[in-house]
């Protein structure tokens, strides 16, 4: 489902894939993002940053090592150079060829079929804020395409977000994308809050281990969302959708579904 209004009115948690279907496919390329589109996923979840010549890719580490044939920092290489990349074969020889893809090619792959959380990694944040910042060339692009219905931000970085907002309240006049706040390290409840409250989130994320049923009820009571990554496991997804979570980010939609048919067909 492309817009996230309609994912509003599901009853379940939103399937989100996290990188595309990352348990079976090589992570955020194009056959993960197709795969995911395929088990029915309701979102994908994909990583973007910036390389050597400003275009933001989708590639989770800062470093080609563990995901590619190449070697040393994304952001020292232009688009051309890691065009030439392998990104499948290391998950497996059957996807060899396949490229790290640009944001805009994944967006116009997967217009009008799914929904998309972007997370923008914290290295690509810059204080000065050029005029092609990748929250800028983000809110462009998106705006362009028409999917500002289909896109929710999310970060670790929270400094990404007033800018966000203010791109579109100042030049663009329009209401602003949705924005998540990531969480890695523990914080209290009242923090937790008050960040959704400073950011004007749409949702919070938290790593699963911090999450606890209570928190979902405090944020659920101040109208945020909470969708928890990233769980393989069907005991867990199976007690986080009992605890009322919005979604679910998960390298196994398929297994994350079958979760879901067994709660139903026990109401
Ligand atoms: O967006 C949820 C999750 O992807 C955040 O962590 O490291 O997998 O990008 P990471
Ligand atoms: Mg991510």
């Amino acid at each position: 489902m492309e817009n996230i209004n309609k994912l509003e009115k599901i009853k379940r948690p939103w399937v989100v894939a996290h990188r595309g279907y990352s348990g079976r496919y090589p992570e955020n390329t194009a056959s993960a993002f197709e795969a995911a589109i395929g088990a029915g996923a309701d979102m994908i979840e994909l990583d973007v940053c910036l390389t050597k010549d400003r275009i933001p890719v989708v590639i989770h580490d800062q470093t080609l090592e563990r995901t590619t044939d190449g070697h040393g920092l994304v952001s020292e290489f232009t688009l051309s150079e890691l065009k030439k990349l392998d990104a499948g074969s290391w998950f497996s020889p059957e996807f060899k060829g396949e490229s790290i893809p640009t944001l805009e090619e994944v967006l116009l792959q997967i217009r009008g079929k799914i929904s998309v959380n972007i997370e923008i990694k914290p290295e690509s944040y810059e204080s000065a804020g050029p005029a092609d910042a990748i929250e800028k060339q983000i809110c462009i692009m998106v705006e362009k395409f028409g999917m500002n219905e289909s896109v929710l931000i999310s970060s670790f970085e929270h400094s990404f977000f007033p800018r966000i907002k203010l791109w579109h309240s100042k030049d663009n006049n329009q209401t602003s994308l949705r924005i998540a706040p990531l969480q890695e390290k523990e914080f209290s409840e009242e923090n937790v809050l008050k960040l959704c409250k400073g950011t004007e989130a749409y949702s919070f994320h938290p790593d699963e281990r911090f999450l606890t049923p209570s928190l979902i009820k405090i944020l659920k009571a101040s109208s945020f969302r909470t969708i928890a990554y990233t769980i393989n496991d069907e005991k867990r997804i199976e007690q986080l959708a009992k605890w009322g979570v919005t979604g679910i980010i998960t390298d196994e939609p398929e297994l994350m579904w079958k979760v879901l048919r067994k709660l139903n067909s026990n109401e």
